[in-house]
């Protein structure tokens, strides 16, 4: 999965790119709002929405409260 990363692929701005990082993107619910395409801005941009599967375990894993596993 290609999502946000650091050095030339860092996009909009945004990095995914490590726990700190992406921890606050999962406490203000953009993490799940983008993937779920509802609300933020829809990720991944430009492609296919993430299978249901994967949202699940993204949601899962921010209602557990993104535990750094
Ligand atoms: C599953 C993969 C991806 C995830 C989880 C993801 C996640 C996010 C999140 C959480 C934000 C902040 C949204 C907000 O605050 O409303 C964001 C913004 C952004 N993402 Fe992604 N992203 C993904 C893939 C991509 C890809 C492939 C691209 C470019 C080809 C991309 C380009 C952008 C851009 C340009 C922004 C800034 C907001 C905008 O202009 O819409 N993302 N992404």
């Amino acid at each position: 999965m290609s999502c946000h990363f650091k050095g030339s692929n860092i996009g909009g701005g945004i990095n995914l790119d490590g726990y700190v990082a992406v921890e606050s993107y999962a406490k203000n619910n953009s993490l799940v709002g983008s993937v779920k395409h509802s609300g933020f801005s829809p990720m991944p941009k430009g492609q296919p929405k993430l299978d249901d599967c994967k949202i699940s375990k993204i949601e899962a894993w921010v209602k557990a409260g993104s535990p750094n596993n």
